[in-house]
């Protein structure tokens, strides 16, 4: 299948990539600095180009079966808008038989409030609040406006191996935080590429 990744110079996009890649997918990449790519194949096209430039979203997306959304930032000190701003330009750029898989995390929509109670009354106001406003703008954005979308609410991510044992929960009653690799994230990501189950929904990935 054709798949686009926007994000995929390291952590789950490039998890994602690798997966894709060694099962044979034609990948294409969206990277600010190309160079920053650690891997290469010949089915693996790379864009050089910003999520925050639409002519650059627009490109990567065309002719593509699915559309992955994995970026992330380190910035969690001032006010953010590159999750919702990468948003409009995937509701601006989709159309409505391609399928965006947009990577939030836990804490966004209606899942905050599930993540414990040193995340949810501690880190989440003190440390994450800029970064989860922009994520619940963004996932509001996809909601209402991308015809065809999953949601995937990863919980506290770490650099295990890939064990395709976790769940992917849409009732969150009685969860309060969990873990789960990066590595996870992209084989639950990869599954929902070639059978989505879960359009329209917003699972949240926990072991
Ligand atoms: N840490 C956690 O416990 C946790 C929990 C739940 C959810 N999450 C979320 O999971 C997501 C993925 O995190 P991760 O740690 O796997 O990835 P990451 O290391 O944050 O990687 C982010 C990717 O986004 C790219 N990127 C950033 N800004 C970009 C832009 N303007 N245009 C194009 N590419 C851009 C980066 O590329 P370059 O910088 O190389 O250009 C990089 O490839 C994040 O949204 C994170 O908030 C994290």
């Amino acid at each position: 299948m054709k798949i686009a990744i926007i994000g995929a110079t390291r952590g789950i996009g490039l998890a994602l990539a690798r997966l894709a890649l060694a099962d044979g997918h034609e990948v294409t990449v969206l990277a600010r600095n190309p160079g920053r790519m650690t891997i290469s194949n010949p089915n693996l096209h790379i864009v050089a180009g910003d999520a925050l430039d639409p002519s650059s979203v627009l490109e990567v997306t065309a002719g593509q079966a699915v559309v992955c959304d994995c970026l992330g930032t380190t910035n969690v000190t001032q006010k953010l808008t590159m999750f919702s701003q990468c948003a409009q330009n995937l509701a601006k750029a989709l159309k409505p038989e391609q399928l965006l898989i947009a990577v939030t995390g836990i804490g966004a929509g209606d899942s905050k409030g599930h993540g414990g109670v040193l995340y949810d009354y501690l880190f989440m106001p003190l440390v994450l609040r800029r970064m989860y406003d922009d994520k619940d703008r963004q996932e509001q954005i996809i909601t209402r406006d991308i015809a065809n979308w999953i949601i995937v609410r990863p919980g506290f991510l770490g650099n295990g191996p890939r064990t395709r044992h976790y769940r992917a929960l849409t009732d969150l009653q009685g969860v309060h935080g969990g873990r789960i690799s990066r590595e996870d994230v992209a084989d639950f990501i990869l599954s929902q590429v070639t059978q989505p189950q879960f359009v329209g929904r917003t699972p949240l990935l926990i072991y």
